[in-house]
């Protein structure tokens, strides 16, 4: 596999193009405004898998957004990769907070990416992760090196839960029977030293209502007489966590897997600096669960956390005025072992029962998924590590990581295979974020990267 260096170093002006192409197309899921783009975006996937030398690819219709699937059989008794993926995009907003717009792409350097990085929504999650196993198959087509079946289905709802995607799962096996699910949606330590994700949490998402008065009113007139649903609220919500930072809902840590001292002793040996962390963050001092340090808190332990809070006059100048209700939206990150939908009742149970007199309260669960743990024995990780090794020249260290890709256990579930978890963004990728980027040299390792997994996958399977 020595060309595959020559090969990308030969065609990383095309690569780059192609997917700032592509990166061009706003496909914004949660935005139905977009919803031309996202039929757009699929029809662009469709045509690299194409190009790249799938032999059969199809845009699948769902209730929601379209599923592309494409696929190379070489031969039925030869392993089979399965490659996920996805098109669409976290909104952009704050726009004002990005430094070029977010689907003009341009590469720019950085600190961290001196050789340039891609700036654009969507450069790191998903679409330059995703587009990175489209040249691997490019590589491995046209070099004669594809040495097992592939099938790619990459979706366009992730970033709103994957519902059609659950629906496509459940009424597809045999077409999706595979060996191994290879994903590349997650990050890495550092650019010289390369992890894999062996766990995501879980989510459970909820938007909560408290409803005061049947109208706004004046704050002079009735302020101190009534309940003000955004002072209940405000107190509702901080009542959720005590003095330790421990989420107070009754029953919430009772499936939580603790780990042992030894376990926490390995994952204290990853590379972190917490001064960096924080000097990253302009933070003067981190926060969180007593009891753990920064890298168990946002990864082995649960959180829960309010995503948007709105209410009441927030307009220019004052107003005074004790609005009718008050909105927010909590996200509980989950550990293995937690149920999602349990979780998602003991919150609402809880939450309406903290209602003083004088408002009430309504939870929408909104979507969620349950977290994951792969071990590090499988064939398909010590392939990836194999890989890694080779392209970075030190071997990859397995790590939880906080995020989460509910689909993942649904795969094992349906599909009954396992996942691994190859990303090649930076925490400082800023995805979700204004300005997200994706370094140049983080894309084309990727794309080095992939087919040697291909191969040890399979020469350890045999
Ligand atoms: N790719 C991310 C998840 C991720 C990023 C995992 C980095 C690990 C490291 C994915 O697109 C994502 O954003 N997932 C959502 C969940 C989804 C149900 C909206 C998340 O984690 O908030
Ligand atoms: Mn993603
Ligand atoms: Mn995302």
């Amino acid at each position: 596999m020595e060309n595959i260096k020559a090969y990308v170093q030969e065609h990383k002006d095309r690569f780059i193009n192609e997917l700032i192409e592509l990166l061009k197309i706003p496909s914004v899921s949660a935005d139905p405004a977009f919803s031309k783009d996202i039929i757009n975006t699929a029809d662009a996937v469709k045509a690299s898998l194409e190009k790249a030398g799938c032999d059969f690819v199809e845009i699948c219709d769902t209730p929601g957004n379209p599923i592309v699937y494409g696929e190379k059989i070489i031969d039925p008794s030869l392993p089979t990769v399965l490659v996920y993926g996805h098109y669409d995009v976290q909104p952009a907003d704050p726009i004002e907070l990005w430094t070029s717009p977010p689907f003009e792409p341009v590469i720019k350097k950085t600190e961290i990416h001196p050789e340039g990085a891609i700036f654009a929504r969507g450069s790191c999650d998903d679409k330059g992760q995703m587009y990175m196993h489209v040249k691997a198959l490019e590589y491995m087509i046209q070099s004669n090196t594809l040495p097992c079946n592939v099938k790619f289905m990459i979706e366009g709802e992730e970033e709103i839960g994957s519902k059609s995607l659950s629906w496509f799962v459940e009424r597809n096996q045999e077409k999706l029977k595979n060996d191994v699910i290879l994903i590349s949606d997650t990050g890495m330590i550092s650019n010289q030293q390369p992890s894999i994700t062996t766990g995501l949490r879980g989510l459970s998402y909820v938007e909560v209502e408290v409803t005061g008065p049947n109208r706004d009113l004046h704050s002079g007139l009735y302020g101190g007489a009534v309940a003000n649903p955004i002072n209940v609220l405000a107190k509702m919500i901080a009542s959720l966590h005590d003095e330790n930072n421990h989420i107070t809902i009754p029953g919430f840590y009772d499936n939580v897997e603790e780990l042992s001292l030894d376990e926490r002793a390995e994952m204290a040996k990853a590379p972190f600096n917490l001064e960096n962390y924080k000097k990253a963050l302009d933070l003067n001092d981190v926060y969180g669960e007593k009891g753990y340090v920064t890298n168990e808190r946002n990864s082995i332990r649960p959180t829960l956390d309010v995503n948007g809070i709105w209410g009441g006059y927030t307009g220019e100048g004052a107003k005074t005025v004790i609005a009718s209700k008050a909105f927010a939206k909590i996200s509980m990150r989950l550990v293995p072992n937690q149920d999602w939908e349990q979780i998602t009742e003991l919150f609402t149970k809880h939450f309406t029962s903290i209602a003083p007199a004088g408002v009430t309260v309504l939870v929408k669960p909104h979507h969620g998924g349950q977290g994951y743990v792969t071990p590090i024995d499988s064939i398909g990780y010590k392939a990836a590590n194999m890989a890694y090794t080779e392209t970075f020249g030190v071997p990859a260290i397995p790590v939880r990581s906080g995020g989460s890709i509910p689909i993942v256990a649904l795969f094992e579930k349906e599909l009954k295979s396992k996942t691994i978890l190859m990303g090649f963004g930076l925490d400082s990728d800023a995805i979700h974020s204004p300005n997200e980027h994706f370094g140049i040299f983080n894309y084309l390792k990727g794309i080095e990267t992939i087919p040697l997994f291909y191969k040890y996958f399979v020469e350890l399977s045999k």
